[in-house]
């Protein structure tokens, strides 16, 4: 077993599709360093390119050449945002107030998620947008958009990104009231783009301008790194350093719920305050050791900040002596799979158990999974937490389709597999 060993996570996907985004509508040429190529991004990327963009990408980095606020072209086809849903609901914010219309696709995965919840706040700003019962693909007939006060109903930084991004076409000042806050990559993102942007009491204000380039360098992926983090919480023995890692406020309830729960977790190298005024993300290492978990309560303000380690929580909760309650973490439904199901099917699979029942998960632990079972699943955040599943287990756990990892994280099994061994 390794150990004291360094992980150099991936770049952050979602802070990756905002820099392509909003160096792709500004004056200038933006160079992203350590910009992250798995299917999202590059599909957000292609998006970009059909729409008159010329990106360059190489190894590690990606050179947009800007074309300005209104120097976007018509697709001469439609777009396909692939799996992603982050970028048909960024670009659906970004195409609203265009000259222009546009059609974006999807594919099997994200033909099934909801995009009502942006529909509803672009066409008060005047958008004209088609779905299918709900669901993409989506039309969008660019048209003017004016400014809005819209006090967000669900607590998702894509939609409040789509309402920022069609903001920057608004005749006037976007205001945004959130009820729990969530990330907020596309605020900072604006900023470092030189657009003004006023926050504070869960509230945004946009003031519409054009962007101007800037180059950027992108932490490592928090997302990516935590089944690597919650690994080696659990594995006698282990401790890691994870580098240049996100080290973002609303991104880190994953890790302030593990600190909760006992977990031996501590920060280096931060770098953070003053940098985060122009726009840059705090990032730092983060120092994981193997330590003995507690149960934990959790309330439904504190899950936007973790909702994709949510199930990654529920694993550990297994794991630790006593109940763990999750409170109101129903948005797992709306999923790349309805994560609600796909987690309770893994741990029963698994020979565990827990519960849902009104909006609340309950978890008794500690609990012995025997394994032997194989998981058959499309998601890549339950594909890796299966993996750290297996590592927990009796009888090995395997992931039939490996290859949806690729969604998010293309290097996730040869990683983890150095790190963590069965
Ligand atoms: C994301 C926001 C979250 C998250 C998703 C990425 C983003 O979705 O689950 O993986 O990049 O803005 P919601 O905004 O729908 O909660």
């Amino acid at each position: 077993m390794i150990k004291n060993s360094i992980y150099m996570p991936p770049a952050d996907k979602s802070i990756t599709h905002r820099a392509l985004i909003l160096a792709a509508i500004s004056k200038g040429k933006t160079k992203i360093s350590n910009f992250s190529a798995c299917q999202d991004t590059l599909a957000t990327a292609y998006c970009l390119i059909k729409l008159g963009v010329k990106i360059k990408l190489e190894k590690n980095s990606a050179t947009v050449y800007g074309k300005g606020l209104y120097g976007l072209k018509k697709s001469r086809t439609s777009l396909t945002a692939d799996n992603c849903a982050a970028t048909m609901r960024l670009l659906s914010g970004l195409l609203a107030g265009q000259n222009f219309n546009s059609v974006i696709n999807g594919k099997k995965i994200l033909s099934r998620r909801p995009m009502k919840r942006i529909e509803e706040p672009l066409t008060l700003m005047g958008a004209k947008i088609q779905l299918s019962q709900g669901k993409p693909p989506i039309k969008i007939s660019g048209a003017p958009l004016k400014a809005i006060k819209y006090k967000l109903p669900i607590a998702s930084a894509q939609v409040k990104s789509a309402v920022l991004l069609a903001g920057l076409y608004a005749n006037g000042k976007t205001l945004i009231k959130e009820i729990y806050p969530s990330r907020n990559h596309t605020e900072n993102m604006l900023r470092l783009f030189k657009v003004k942007i006023n926050i504070g009491n869960n509230k945004i204000i946009l003031n519409p301008r054009e962007p101007k380039a800037a180059n950027l360098k992108i932490p490592g992926d928090i997302s990516s790194a935590a089944p690597f983090i919650l690994s080696t919480c659990l594995i006698k023995e282990k401790s890691i350093v994870v580098r240049n890692c996100l080290l973002n406020p609303t991104r880190m309830g994953f890790i302030k719920i593990l600190k909760k729960m006992g977990a031996d977790i501590s920060f280096k190298n931060k770098n953070s305050a003053d940098k985060i005024k122009t726009g840059h993300e705090p990032y730092g290492d983060i120092k994981v050791k193997y330590g003995k978990l507690k149960p934990v309560i959790i309330r439904k303000s504190a899950i936007p900040s973790m909702i994709d380690e949510i199930p990654l929580i529920i694993l550990a909760a297994t794991q630790s002596k006593g109940t763990t309650k999750i409170y109101g973490a129903d948005e797992l439904k709306y999923k790349e799979s309805d994560r609600i199901k796909s987690i309770i099917a893994l741990i029963h699979g698994a020979g565990g158990k827990i519960k849902y029942e009104n909006k609340t998960f309950t978890i008794q632990g500690p609990q012995k999974l025997k394994g032997g079972v194989s998981i058959n699943t499309s998601d890549h955040r339950i594909a890796m937490i299966a993996a750290v599943a297996n590592l927990l287990s009796e009888k090995p756990i395997k992931t039939i389709n490996k290859n949806c990892v690729k969604k998010s994280y293309p290097g996730f099994f040869s990683d983890f597999n150095k790190f963590f061994r069965k």
